[in-house]
């Protein structure tokens, strides 16, 4: 396993800024990577295989008609093309704070008659009709900080049918060049940009969760399997 060592100037962010972040500060990191460097990372971690999505195949495939999903944070469309692939009469609605991400995306991807995407951050986002399957994938719940999760926990919690679920995707041990190393919020630096995480704990999430409303948090552990492997967790939060 590859370990990083912290650079001077990520540990100068951490120790420098105050501790507390907007998602929409870490933005920058999403508009600054070139095209295709998603892609890649997800193919040195073996997240194009879909560990993730494998996992929640058949629950997703449990809602039989009239399935609504709803992906936060489409990126470079890794996901999307695979909901798109195995849910083929789904009403999928993806949703992506950074313009050009969605610039970037291939046209197979966008022109697909059952799939909307809106340049959108889900902290406004109200659906046209009530969502089954919600998805916030590859980690970006840790780059919300502690008040924009219970925003979005919220939100999303509003927009799901009963019995409908949001996914939380989150790693365990992070792959970036540099990281600080200051407990409950770091700055990363990934593609020489850097971003700001809020780690929440597992216990932490539940109660948010529950407080929030949520029914029940199961969570799923997986290895990813490329030639970086890397130990990561769904969060599966079910409305009752
Ligand atoms: C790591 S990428 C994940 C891409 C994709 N979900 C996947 O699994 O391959 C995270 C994406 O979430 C987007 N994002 C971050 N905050 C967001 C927000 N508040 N609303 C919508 N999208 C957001 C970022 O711009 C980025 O493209």
């Amino acid at each position: 396993m590859t370990k990083f060592a912290p650079s001077e100037r990520a540990l100068r962010c951490a120790t420098l800024r105050a501790p507390m972040f907007t998602n929409i500060e870490n933005q920058g990191l999403y508009r600054a990577i070139p095209p295709g460097f998603l892609k890649e990372r997800a193919k040195q971690l073996g997240l194009d295989h879909f560990p993730d999505l494998e996992i929640l195949r058949e629950k997703i495939a449990a809602f039989q008609d009239d399935l609504r999903i709803l992906e936060i944070g489409v990126g470079e469309g890794r996901a999307l093309e695979w909901l798109q692939q195995n849910f083929r009469s789904a009403s999928i609605v993806g949703l992506e704070a950074c313009e050009k991400q969605i610039e970037n995306l291939p046209t197979e991807l966008t022109s697909n008659a059952n799939t909307q995407i809106l340049n959108q951050d889900i902290l406004d986002f109200e659906p046209a009709a009530p969502i089954h399957v919600a998805l916030l994938l590859w980690s970006a719940f840790y780059e919300f900080n502690p008040e924009e999760k219970a925003e979005l926990l919220s939100r999303v919690y509003r927009m799901l049918v009963p019995g409908g679920f949001l996914v939380i995707d989150l790693p365990r041990e992070f792959f970036a060049e540099a990281l600080s190393d200051k407990g409950e919020f770091q700055v990363h630096v990934y593609g020489g940009q850097q971003i700001f995480h809020h780690l929440i704990s597992d216990e932490e999430l539940d109660r948010l969760a529950k407080r929030l409303g949520f029914g029940s948090v199961e969570k799923r552990g997986y290895q990813t399997l490329g030639s970086v492997k890397q130990e990561r967790a769904l969060f599966i939060l079910t409305k009752a």
